[in-house]
Order: structure tokens, then sequence, then C-alpha cells
């Protein structure tokens, strides 16, 4: 019997429509033999849609189109069954039912744990990181905090609330000049380098924490690597067993990488984008063998300190000269789903594809086989009045 593969995609994100584009290549590639595919669309406002006419990307240049012949869905569990109804219908044409679901969303909302924590909380199994790597997957201070801790390589860095430099600005400017200028200001928990600047003095990086926190409460200050050569590494499993892509260079024409040279790269937003694979990018990467061992290991260790699931990409920078190599961050759903790192190892899309809903299916089975509740009486001895109150509960 195939497997009923609900293919969650868009989101309110800044990456809506790149993710639109890594779930299109994705319904294009899934064995239709083994799967039937249900695309399953968020659109900007969080409606979420159905409809197999949400596989063919021309529908998204038409909005008013799509509402209109996609349906409006809601997903839940009834009876051991997940099930994905028509909001507008009851009749058994109204219903698909879903064996797991598998998010193909990039940045707020659709990778940051938000949506695994709602699909965990009505009991859906999924493909991916699982809430907790999501979201330390998604918050850069988080991520980087595990790291160091871990024993991964990260650049010094020191972070902030909003709340906190608006009481006391100088205070904090003094801290994070002990890191020493240039300096580099992120949002914590955005993505595609928005809100990102570098600063070379004090103006400078006063205006950069201006512009950072137009995004995000919480900022993340940075030394900036010298000598830079920007490197991924796509790894693919589980806390158990990983293995490892091979490693592509990226290069960019401004100082740090863009939204354009990620997603948009030579057409300039007038043809139509290929996602992540049109960037540009030298693989495999043009590092010695010794600084690519040193990405290699540093990979495993990355992917297992945040105890990632499924495919990941974890991106480097490294000081050639000075031969540093840093883990700057992990995209728990990668752009792509990094099919192009893999299928330079043989591994052509289908079966990459194949091995992250497998890996999906053997973490709801290892989950399931953990205890999450106790039948206990507790309730039934509770009496509301408070005057029977369970021994150990105070009020
Ligand atoms: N510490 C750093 N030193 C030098 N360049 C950096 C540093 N951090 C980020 N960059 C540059 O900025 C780009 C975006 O930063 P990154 O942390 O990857 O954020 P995003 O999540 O937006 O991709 C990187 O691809 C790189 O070009
Ligand atoms: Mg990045």
């Amino acid at each position: 019997m195939k497997i009923k593969l609900g293919v969650l995609f868009g989101g309110v994100s800044v990456e809506h429509e790149i993710s639109i584009i890594t779930a299109i290549q994705a319904m294009n590639s899934i064995d239709p033999i083994k799967y039937d595919i249900i695309p399953i669309y968020i659109a900007k406002d969080g409606t979420w849609y159905s409809g197999m006419m949400l596989k063919d990307i021309k529908i998204y240049n038409d909005m008013d189109l799509l509402k209109r012949y996609a349906k409006e869905v809601v997903l839940y569990k009834r009876d051991d069954k997940f099930i994905l109804q028509n909001k507008r219908g009851l009749l058994r044409k109204d219903i698909t039912e879903i064996d797991i679901c598998f998010p193909i969303m990039h940045g707020t909302y659709g990778e940051d744990g938000n949506l695994q924590g709602y699909l965990e909380t009505i009991g859906v199994p999924y493909c991916e990181a699982d809430t907790y790597a999501a979201v330390v997957g998604q918050d850069k201070v988080f991520m980087k905090q595990i790291w160091r801790d871990s024993g991964v390589p990260v650049v010094k860095f020191e972070w902030f609330y909003d709340y906190d430099y608006s009481k006391n600005p100088d205070k904090i400017i003094e801290k994070l000049e002990k890191l020493g200028y240039p300096l580099i200001v992120k949002p914590a928990r955005l993505g595609s380098s928005v809100g990102i600047t570098v600063c070379k003095n004090n103006s400078e990086l006063r205006e950069a924490i201006e512009e950072a926190i137009n995004y995000d409460t919480k900022i993340l200050v940075e030394e900036v690597v010298k000598n830079l050569t920007e490197v991924n590494i796509s790894v693919l499993g589980n806390y158990q067993k990983q293995s490892l892509s091979v490693i592509e260079e990226v290069g960019s024409s401004n100082k740090i990488l863009t939204y354009e040279d990620k997603y948009i790269g030579g057409t300039k937003g007038n043809g139509p984008s290929k996602g992540m694979a049109s960037a540009k990018r030298i693989i495999p990467a043009r590092i010695p063998d010794k600084l690519a061992k040193e990405v290699n290991d540093i990979a495993i260790k990355a992917y297992r300190s945040l105890n990632a699931t499924g495919v990941v990409r974890i991106d480097f920078l490294i000081d050639t000269k000075n031969e540093k190599v840093y883990a700057n961050e992990i995209n728990s759903i990668p752009g792509s789903l990094s099919f192009y790192l893999w299928n330079k190892t043989d591994k052509e899309y289908p079966e990459l594809l194949e091995d992250i809903i497998n890996l999906g299916i053997r973490e709801y089975k290892n989950k399931r086989n953990k205890i999450h509740s106790f039948d206990t009486n507790i309730l039934s001895n509770f009496s509301s009045n408070g005057s029977k109150g369970v021994k150990g509960i105070k009020k």
C-alpha cells in the first residue's frame, strides 16, 4: 500500500516563495509508485489549502485562482487516523487520510519548531527536525551556545535583548566592543541575511543594532571572520547514525551572502528562480583535505549536539589564511533539501527523499515507545472547593 504523504509548504515567513520552490521540486521527485502525495499549502495569511493543482508552480502567480480552486483544510487526529478535512464539507470526499507529514518550509513558523510543536500536539507523525531541534536550529544564540558547550568551534559572540539595549545602550555597546571591530550584527531568529550588517566602528554598530531590532527582540553580535571562504555540507540521519554529503563552496560578489545571492542568482529576479540550486557554488569546495576533514568531523558533532533528524545543511566560515574552521549555522530544513549535494555522492533525489521519510517514520515509532503519561487518580481525588486538596499539591 502506498504511503500517504502530506507535503506542507509555504508558510508565514520571508522564505515563503523559496519553500514553494523547494516543495514543488521535491513533490516532482518523490517516487509516485511508493507515495501518494497530498500537497498542503499554507498561505501567507496562515490559511491551509489542499488540492492537486498546488503541485503546479504557475498557480502561485494568481492567488485568486488558487483560492477559488484549492480547498481550505484542517488537519487533525481521529481514532488513530490523521485526517485532512475540507473545512467547508463533511462528506467522505472531503476527507483525506494522511500517514505522515513532510514539512518543506523555511524560516519562521515552518522550520523554527512552531509547526513541529503543532503537529506533535495533535499527534501527527512528521519528517525532519523535531520541535526541540527545530527551535535551537532557528535561534542563532541557542545554536551557538549549545555548540560552544559541545566543543564545536564557533566565532566569539555576545547577545542581548532589545529591551535591555533601550534601557542602557552604552553598557551593551561597551560589552560588544570588547569583541573588537569589525563586528557583524544579526537578528537571532531570522534568516536569508535579512537585518544583518557588518560594522567597522561605534556609529556603524549603533546603526546596525537599530536595523536588527526592527526584526527581532534578541540580537547576536559576532566577530567577523577574515580571509573568508564559506562552505556548506549536508548531513542526513538521526542521533544514532549520520552520513555526509560532499562539501560545497558558496561564492558572493558582496561581503556577506545576500538573499539575492542565495536564491535569485544570475537572474536578478527576472527569470524563474531555481531556489538554492541557483546560488553561485563550487562543488566540491576548493579547500585542502585537512580542512575538509575538519568540516566533516565538526558537521557530525554539530548535528548530534542539536539532536537533528533527517536532512540538514550546516554552513561554515573558514579563515583560510589561519586555517580556522567555524560552524556558522544549521538549516534544519535546507533550501532544495540540499539534493544538489547528495546527487554528487550518487544519492539521487528520490532516494534522499525516501531516506528522509523513513527517518521520520522511525522517529515517530521511537517516540511512541517512550512513556509520556502515567495513569493516576490525582484528578479524581482533587476537590474543586479546595477542602480536600491532594497531599503535596499546594494551592
Ligand atoms: N562572523 C562572520 N564573519 C564573516 N562573515 C559572516 C559572519 N557571519 C555571517 N557572515 C556572512 O553573512 C551571511 C549571512 O549570515 P548567516 O549567519 O549565515 O545568516 P542567515 O541565517 O541570514 O543566512 C553569511 O553567509 C556570511 O556571508
Ligand atoms: Mg546563512
